[in-house]
């Protein structure tokens, strides 16, 4: 595993044609690429829901490619909490199954990783992490730093809080810097249980210490939307309700809820992406510009964005909103299920999976330009996108036939999969004939960054909380300011009125989502067709 920069580049020279002494256009930038993470100081880290999904799926290959690329220190350590009654060589066995690519490095801290059984209202839980965490400062050389990590159900984060408060855990132990706490999503399930939550971390945990993740915000093209906007100067002047004609957020998967319709039913797409991933991605698109990257200070302007959406009275939520379900169909020429009939969800769910809004940002930036969002399950692919389409030119030179094919500049930021940046705009087609039509100016982090080894969003995440960087972890505020934002259409949709529309999976959602953007003489991307019209880069998205 490569992590330095000398390393990168020597992997790199490795790969090229030994004949050619030509260096490659790329050569400079690559030499230069920074280790792709520090590393983090000793720690000992307790994952509550230590026997979960989550834990098993995203947290432990995370520490296990965290280790083995060098940056977990000798002095760390894992203390897995759950009710699952497992012994220590259990847990372990879990661990190893957990992480079959785990390295060297990440089996030699393994055999030292401990298990405590137990539940969250019992003294004894408590009792006996806090003699295994003053037991890891003795012998692994943990050095009194914790890392909690609440990966269990949502309803007892703030149990856990309390009880760690309790027991006097929310401090370092001896002669340890720091003690945190990452609290996993849904952060509440409305403005007030948001509220309430908060109160109750904030009891037992300064809200320096808090680590709310959002694993969106681990992933590098979300990051990278930062660097498009504030690092190149181009961008700026036309980044607003001057230039800019709309803006439309789509978050489509291909899946359905597949083993996690019991979880499903009590959230649906408004609590499982919009109020979360897609606030935080709209935030960074259309905030203003920070005044440093200091956490504070790119979360204060993240916040004052949120700030800016309108909050829609419960009829305007109605009006301004359309949520579906998806009916049987085919994805990828595979017949699939409608959600109802998906394990542990209701025969008359009225949940919904799929969800368009039209926002509005009131400021003197976007004033005006219809913000457009759009999530869901079954839909025929897995993209993750935000395109701001351009205003048309004042006056056309070109008569309508010649330019029929030609649509408005817009700007594709694409985070997942296929990652990258398109711009489409106008061209000449070549012949005699003045015909214009749209093609795709595109960059592609495969081919820009081969190599590079980037760190997935948990990784990255679980590494800045270690190293104490908040920078990309969501504050009290922006968690309660985007519940405010999302409220009112959970209100709305618990009133008559507030339907259900339906589509059959492998479609882009129902009619009615259509017209939500027609009726401003607008319409949704097709984020597939439309690249491949534009003549962009054959696209490789995942059905
Ligand atoms: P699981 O359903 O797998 O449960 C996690 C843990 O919760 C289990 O280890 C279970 O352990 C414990 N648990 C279950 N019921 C209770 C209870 N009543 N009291 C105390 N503990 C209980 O959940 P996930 O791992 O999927 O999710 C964990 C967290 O991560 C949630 O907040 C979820 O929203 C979030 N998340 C999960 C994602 C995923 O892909 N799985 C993605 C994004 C966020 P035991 O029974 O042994 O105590
Ligand atoms: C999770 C949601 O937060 O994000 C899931 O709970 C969803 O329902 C997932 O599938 C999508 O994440 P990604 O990284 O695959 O876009």
């Amino acid at each position: 595993m490569t992590t330095d920069p000398i390393s990168i580049a020597a992997a790199m020279d490795a790969e090229r044609d030994p004949g050619s002494d030509t260096p490659s256009a790329a050569d400079g930038e690559r030499r230069t690429l920074p280790p792709v993470l520090s590393k983090a100081p000793p720690v000992a880290m307790v994952i509550f829901g230590a026997s979960g999904d989550l834990t098993a799926r995203k947290i432990l290959p995370a520490l296990a490619r965290l280790a083995d690329r060098g940056v977990l220190d000798d002095g760390f350590t894992v203390i897995g909490v759950a009710r699952t009654e497992w012994s220590d060589d259990e847990f372990r066995a879990h661990v190893t199954e957990s992480t079959p690519d785990g390295g060297p490095k990440w089996r030699a801290l393994t055999g030292r990783f401990k298990y405590v059984t137990g539940e969250y209202d019992h003294p004894d839980t408590f009792d006996q992490l806090r003699s295994h965490l003053d037991e890891a400062d003795r012998i692994d050389g943990t050095d009194g730093n914790r890392l909690y990590y609440l990966a269990t159900i949502p309803s007892v984060f703030g149990l856990v809080a309390q009880a760690l408060a309790k027991h006097g855990c929310t401090g370092p132990g001896a002669g340890g810097n720091f003690a945190r706490v990452v609290v996993e999503k849904p952060f509440g399930r409305d403005l007030d249980s948001a509220l309430a939550l908060n109160d109750e971390m904030h009891r037992a945990f300064d809200e320096s210490q808090i680590y709310r993740i959002d694993h969106y915000m681990g992933k590098e093209t979300v990051q990278n939307v930062l660097a498009l906007r504030f690092a190149n100067a181009i961008f700026e002047p036309i980044w607003n309700r001057r230039y800019v004609e709309q803006v439309q957020v789509t978050v489509a998967e291909s899946l359905g809820v597949e083993h996690r319709g019991g979880f499903y039913e009590t959230a649906g797409a408004l609590r499982d992406i919009v109020q979360n991933h897609v606030m935080q991605v709209l935030a960074l698109t259309l905030m203003e510009s920070p005044t440093s990257t200091e956490a504070d200070r790119v979360r204060d302007e993240k916040v004052k964005l949120l700030q800016a959406i309108d909050i829609p009275t419960p009829d305007e939520a109605v009006d301004k909103s359309v949520r579906g379900q998806y009916l049987a169909g085919t994805v990828d020429g595979v017949d699939v299920p409608g959600y109802r009939a998906e394990d542990d969800v209701a025969p008359d769910s009225q949940t919904e999976t799929y969800l368009a809004l039209r926002l509005r940002v009131e400021n003197w930036r976007w004033a005006g330009v219809p913000i457009y969002v759009r999530t869901g399950k079954r839909l025929p692919a897995r993209v993750t996108e935000v395109a701001l389409t351009f205003r048309q030119v004042p006056f056309l030179l070109f008569d309508h036939r010649s330019s029929r094919d030609l649509r408005p500049n817009t700007l594709i930021l694409r985070i997942q999969p296929d990652e990258g940046i398109s711009l489409e705009f106008g061209a000449k087609v070549p012949g005699e004939k003045f015909h214009i039509r749209s093609v795709a100016m595109d960059f592609s982090y495969d081919e820009a960054f081969a190599g590079a080894d980037a760190a997935d969003g948990y990784e990255r995440l679980i590494h800045d909380a270690m190293v104490g960087d908040a920078t990309l972890f969501i504050r009290s505020d922006e968690v309660e300011q985007a519940w405010r934002i999302v409220d009112p259409y959970l209100t709305a949709w618990s009133e008559p009125g507030g339907g259900l529309h339906f589509y059959p999976a492998g479609t882009w959602g129902p009619h009615m989502a259509d017209l939500l953007v027609e009726r401003s003489g607008d319409e949704w991307r097709n984020p597939v067709v439309d690249l491949e019209l534009s003549g962009g880069r054959q696209t490789h998205l995942e059905q």
